[in-house]
């Protein structure tokens, strides 16, 4: 696959051509753990047991590499899998990491509950304050700055490119969470990023239908310590789940505008009606990362968040009383969701400094008619 196809034809192509056995035009599912060897220390083309490598999880991974422009790309078994062989992988006991003030509340658990204990220490800073990211980031300490932009789920943007800059200039790493955006609307290897991590239950498998992960990279030392830790700590997604995310990615680029319409008609509405006090959307002009969104995104992306007049009470109500939209955690697929973030998504940063308002709704928004979902937002606001 050429590095300078378009977008839309890598995700269609990469890593996907005809299967030399049958033609079949679609990667086939190996569902097999071990393989027949031609003779001792002879397996064919490397493939001598699947937590190591396995044909369908080779298709994904060389896909998911050409989509954000990377050499190397790795298959996990969920979002959190990703993110905790890359912190392992790159980081050691008594290192530091720093990570945004409203990562997804599992990434800080992750951090906190998890990689605290083996000796891992984080600071949580506001990445759209480059001068706090200046001071959290301890030169020969800090191994890793993480970032998540925009953010899960204020819709914070934090500057790649600068940061990037802080982080190199310490002698750091820059991990970048790009489940909101997707490759289709950012691409943050090319904007200084050394590794980008994936959700791909979200939008790449955009069905609602699989769990995974993913991590890519262009760096060849980095990749040899992924490639280590993913075979050594197993957290591989199996051939079915690697076959189901390709499979969305396939029309990643379709969906992405049509989310991203939708999210744009709705935000229109919010901004206008009197029970929401503020709508959280990198799009709007008043919010204050456009001009850096607008800058390293395509388009804003199909996710919203808005306060609600009333307090906790009114944002639950507003959630119980949405019809199309499904009241469920989750994002990225191709159906509508709605959830009330301080009591679902984000119940584990409850009573940390990444607490998230309790009068905050995320919206996903999906790719069913917009004038079906204007019309049930509306309901749902209304008071009657
Ligand atoms: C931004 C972000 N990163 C990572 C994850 C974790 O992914 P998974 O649920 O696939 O483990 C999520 C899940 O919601 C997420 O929103």
């Amino acid at each position: 696959m050429a590095p300078d196809e378009g977008f839309e034809t890598r995700a269609i192509h990469a890593g996907q051509a005809a299967d030399p056995t049958t033609g079949a035009v679609v990667p086939p599912i190996y569902q097999v753990s071990t393989y027949l060897q031609d003779a001792v220390g002879e397996a064919r083309g490397g493939h001598d047991y699947s937590r190591t490598v396995n044909p369908t999880r080779t298709a994904l991974e060389e896909c998911l590499a050409a989509l954000e422009g990377a050499t190397h790309g790795f298959a996990f078994a969920s979002g959190m899998a990703a993110s905790d062989t890359v912190m392992r992988a790159l980081c050691r006991p008594g290192g530091h990491v720093v990570i945004p003030d409203d990562a997804y509340g599992g990434t800080f658990r992750l951090v906190d509950k998890v990689l605290g204990p083996w000796g891992l220490e984080h600071t949580a800073v506001a990445l759209q304050d480059l001068e706090a990211v200046a001071r959290a980031i301890a030169p020969g300490r800090t191994t890793l700055v993480w970032v998540e932009t925009p953010t899960n789920p204020m819709l914070r943007i934090a500057d790649i490119t600068e940061i990037s800059r802080l982080a190199h200039d310490a002698g750091a790493l820059l991990v970048v969470d790009n489940t909101f955006a997707t490759p289709y609307l950012q691409q943050p290897l090319a904007l200084g990023a050394d590794v980008v991590v994936h959700s791909t239950t979200k939008y790449l498998g955009g069905h609602s239908d699989v769990v995974g992960g993913a991590a890519v990279t262009s760096d060849d030392a980095v990749a040899t310590r992924l490639a280590m830790h993913q075979n050594s700590m197993g957290a591989i997604p199996g051939p079915f789940d690697a076959w189901l995310v390709l499979r969305g990615i396939r029309t990643l680029a379709v969906r992405m505008e049509r989310h991203c319409d939708n999210a744009e008609a709705l935000v229109e509405l919010l901004v206008d009606h009197p029970a929401v006090t503020e709508v959280n959307y990198p799009g709007l002009a008043a919010h204050p990362g456009h001009e850096v969104a607008a800058r390293q995104m395509r388009r804003f992306g199909g996710m919203v968040s808005f306060r609600v007049d009333g307090g906790r009470a009114a944002a639950v109500d507003v959630c119980n009383r949405a019809r199309l939209f499904t009241l469920g955690e989750s994002l990225g697929g191709v159906e509508s969701l709605i959830e009330h973030p301080g009591e679902m998504t984000h119940q584990s940063v409850a009573g940390s400094p990444l607490e998230v308002p309790d009068d905050l709704v995320r919206l996903s928004v999906g790719i069913e008619s917009v004038d079906d979902l204007r019309a049930d937002l509306l309901q749902s606001l209304s008071r009657d």
